[in-house]
């Protein structure tokens, strides 16, 4: 089978039934995302597929072949980290560090949710345009995201600095 991840096209011969996740983890040597829960709950294996984030632990493999598969390794360039990267450091968005490449593919397509006007909880039907970005807007959008260490006040200030508009 043939996987497009982080760019680059890469080959993995699995088990009809082997997740997503341990697609990346197991076989591609990928090990950023990461296992929490294993059940859909925590979002420490978010990642992004054709831009939306997914958790990968719920997701066949074998669907996803062919598509544009984005995790935690893909997003800084070179040196260079993302925006987002740079701002949980900037804002001390981490205790442990496990559910953080959850946290940022997770707010990475969260925005581009918010680009396309994908209604939260709380904005009900607003259009894109006026969708607030303020932090109980993000924190709702967030929620499938959990922090054990509590880190939640930083990782909010770094994904609203980066993303409010
Ligand atoms: Fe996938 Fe927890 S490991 S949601």
């Amino acid at each position: 089978m043939r996987f497009i991840v982080n760019g680059a096209s890469m080959e993995a011969q699995v088990d009809l039934r082997t997740s997503l996740l341990d697609l990346l983890r197991d076989h591609l040597g990928l090990t950023g995302s990461k296992k929490g829960c294993n059940q859909g709950a925590c979002g420490a294996c978010t990642v992004l597929v054709d831009g939306t984030r997914i958790n990968s632990c719920l997701a066949l493999a074998v669907q996803y072949q062919n598509r544009e598969i984005v995790t935690v390794e893909g997003l800084a360039e070179g040196a260079a980290l993302h925006p987002l990267q740079a701002a949980f450091v900037e804002h001390d968005g981490f205790q442990c560090g496990y559910c953080t490449p959850g946290q940022l593919c997770s707010a990475i397509g969260m925005a581009d949710e918010i680009a396309r006007g994908v209604p939260s909880i709380v904005t009900a039907d607003l259009s894109a345009e006026t969708i607030p970005l303020d932090h109980d807007e993000l924190r709702e959008r967030m929620s499938g995201n959990l922090c054990r260490c509590g880190a939640y006040n930083g990782i909010v200030a770094a994904i609203a600095e980066t993303f409010a508009k």
